[in-house]
């Protein structure tokens, strides 16, 4: 198959990066680095959630980052919301839509969202009830695609039957997440090609963790079977913290090297985007993630 002529980046390093950081991280911080992703041409920012503070403090802040967000036209401000505590929070907060997170596996649904894939699934039908009303579209992820920290292997239709669960319910698009980052090209289009079944490509995203620096030929793989959108994360931030030795997700930096290698639009500038990258890592007082971000200080 021909690769897709432009991929969509959905930036997660303000919220998946930055939720798993073990200093507290100031609003100021956050917000700069948001307003430099906008300034470099990124569309799509996951900019914080709203779940349990208890469980994910360096989230606790994310009224105020949306509250004092200069927000570009044109650019899509995004949160987590695991239940309709989190909707509400979201909504009051001004978020320009929302995403709702189930997991293929059992133990780490129980983990991460204390509750099963089936009550998950019942929580979040009164999400999608209000923000059908509420006009607010409504992502969805699908976690541990390929492996699960506390199961092992991941049967693809098992995945699929999570993911067409999501989109039947109303989600737009389903962000299939590698949480610990072990999948290879096999196992991935694998996985890909069991959910293909039930939503079109158009409607799927991939959402790779790097952890077995597989997440870029996972990617190219992706994009053979027609998936446009990508998951990503600036310098590579983040982990996640139910999951054990995740590193974070695939850096931008490196998906738009590899997506100007390809000829394939993006609409982002890398030099802005490496200054971002830089900014945050320093900050954080850490070696950026990107290896394209560490090519071009040399
Ligand atoms: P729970 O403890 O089962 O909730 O948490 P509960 O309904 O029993 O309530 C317990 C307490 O939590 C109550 O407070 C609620 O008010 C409060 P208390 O009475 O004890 O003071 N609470 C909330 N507070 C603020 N906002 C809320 C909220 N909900 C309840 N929304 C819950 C259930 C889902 C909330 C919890 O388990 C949680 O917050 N989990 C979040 C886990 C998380 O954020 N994980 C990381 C994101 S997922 C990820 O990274 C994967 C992804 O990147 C894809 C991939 O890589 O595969 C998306
Ligand atoms: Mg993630």
């Amino acid at each position: 198959m021909t690769l897709p002529s432009s991929v969509r980046i959905v930036e997660v390093g303000p919220r998946d990066g930055l939720q798993n950081e073990q200093q507290p991280i100031p609003i100021e911080v956050k917000l700069e680095l948001i307003h430099q992703l906008a300034g470099a041409g990124v569309t799509y920012i996951e900019a914080g959630s709203f779940v349990n503070p208890k469980w994910i403090p360096q989230m606790a802040g994310s009224e105020e980052v949306f509250r004092q967000l200069r927000r570009d036209a044109g650019v899509c401000y995004a949160a987590l919301t695991p239940n309709m505590q989190g909707y509400q929070r979201a909504v009051e907060s001004g978020v320009s839509e929302v995403a709702i997170f189930a997991a293929a596996s059992e133990a780490f649904s129980h983990k991460n969202i204390n509750c099963s894939v089936a009550e998950s699934i019942e929580r979040f039908t009164s999400v999608m009830e209000a923000a059908a009303r509420d006009k607010i579209p409504v992502r969805g992820y699908v976690s541990c695609v390929v492996g699960c920290p506390y199961e092992g292997d991941v049967a693809p239709e098992q995945v699929a039957a999570v993911a067409r669960q999501l989109f039947d319910m109303g989600c737009y698009e389903v962000s299939m997440g590698d949480t610990i980052g072990v999948g290879t090209p096999a196992s991935v289009s694998t996985m890909l090609e069991a959910t293909l079944q039930y939503i079109p490509a158009t409607r799927l995203a991939v959402h790779l963790h790097d952890t077995y620096g597989q997440a870029l030929a996972n990617i190219y793989a992706s994009l053979q079977l027609g998936i446009a959108t990508v998951d990503s994360s600036v310098a590579g931030l983040g982990g996640c913290p139910y999951a054990k030795g995740a590193s974070g997700n695939v850096a931008t930096e490196d998906v738009i090297y590899l997506l100007n290698g390809l000829g394939i639009e993006h609409g982002i500038d890398l030099d802005r985007l490496v200054a971002a990258g830089n900014f945050i890592s320093h900050t954080l007082g850490k070696e950026s993630g990107s290896k394209v971000a560490r090519a071009r200080r040399q």
